[in-house]
């Protein structure tokens, strides 16, 4: 549906747990999250529910995202009833990848068509200490089941901090040069658990540019600014949610995994939805994106969400 602004609105984000088997410095606390009671966060049934109701508004794409939505139970049961819920044409998955060895293939079958991966640098040790302790090897293992089922194009989400992953973007957009991978990077934004860190770590996107000077501009995707390198087979994608104000392109809105919508990522604004069915529950949903905020205020000092990542999806 079009919202208030005139934007097309037909993406809902679903965030279907806040936990994570890896504590990326800029999304968790060390210790983890308080796990939520299991009534708690939006069940199956709900979140099949929210999507038909969506859907009924002319939502076409779903994405699932978390936390990490691969430890969520039930998850394949999720992708599929959400694939098979009438006009939605696309459910698309954000994960760090280090379970997909186990997951690609029923993943596929069940209905997923693509996912984008989280994965800041390719550097072992630099990818332990920014996910506190993850393995880069798994994200690989990872990247090649989603490559050999098909759950392509495949995005490489990576968020740039200043000071810790900058001299780990040459071989990232390295990726894009033999095979169609679309590394997209993200100018880390002030929210949850890096909302009090130091100024030097904001940095801006174009830090990217000044790293690789071959990439040439290619036009536009949503949100990112396109790049390549000449002959490369993918893609390079700059998201700069602080430098440059996307919102006027934005088409998404958001459900956290208990069960509040969110018309914009950083504003304090939640609708809950839980409890609510069939008519009351479009209603509900139709509302929150006639009112979603033109704008966002975010700005290095922060945002005005109440949670973090874990809990909205990235
Ligand atoms: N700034 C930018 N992106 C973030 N993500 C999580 N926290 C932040 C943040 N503070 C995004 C990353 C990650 C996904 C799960 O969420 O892209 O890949
Ligand atoms: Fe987990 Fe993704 Fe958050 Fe990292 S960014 S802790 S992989 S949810």
């Amino acid at each position: 549906m079009i919202d208030h602004y005139g934007r097309i609105i037909d993406y809902l984000r679903i965030s279907v747990t806040d936990l994570c088997n890896l504590r990326c410095i800029y999304c968790m606390p060390e210790e983890g999250v308080k796990k939520l009671r299991h009534g708690d966060i939006l069940s199956v049934e709900e979140i099949e529910e929210i999507a038909a109701a969506a859907a009924a508004l002319g939502i076409v794409k779903i994405r699932l995202t978390g936390g990490e939505p691969l430890i969520r139970g039930g998850i394949l049961d999720i992708v599929r009833r959400v694939a098979h819920t009438p006009g939605i044409r696309e459910v698309a998955m954000t994960t760090n990848a280090t379970l997909l060895p186990r997951f690609a293939r029923k993943l596929k079958d069940a209905g997923l068509t693509r996912v984008n991966i989280s994965v800041d640098t390719m550097d072992p040790e630099r990818y332990r200490e920014i996910t506190r302790g993850g393995e880069i090897e798994d994200v690989m293992r990872g990247i090649r089941a989603a490559v050999d089922v098909g759950l392509t194009p495949i995005k490489l989400n990576a968020v740039l901090m200043g000071g810790i992953n900058e001299e780990n973007i040459r071989p990232l957009i390295k990726m894009t040069e033999d095979a169609d991978f679309r590394v997209r990077f993200i100018e880390v934004m002030p929210i949850g658990e890096c909302s009090d860190w130091n100024k030097e770590r904001f940095v801006s996107i174009e830090k990217v540019l000044d790293e690789e000077p071959a990439l040439r501009y290619s036009g536009t995707d949503g949100v990112s600014k396109l790049y390549r390198k000449d002959g490369s087979k993918g893609s390079v994608g700059l998201i700069s949610p602080i430098s440059n104000h996307f919102c006027p392109a934005c088409n998404k809105v958001r459900v956290t995994s208990d069960g509040m919508l969110k018309p914009c990522l950083h504003s304090a604004e939640e609708i809950p939805l839980r409890g609510l069915h069939g008519e009351v529950l479009i209603a509900a949903i139709r509302n929150g994106i006639l009112n979603k905020p033109l704008k966002h205020e975010l700005s290095r000092d922060g945002s005005e969400s109440r949670r973090g990542m874990n809990a909205i999806g990235g």
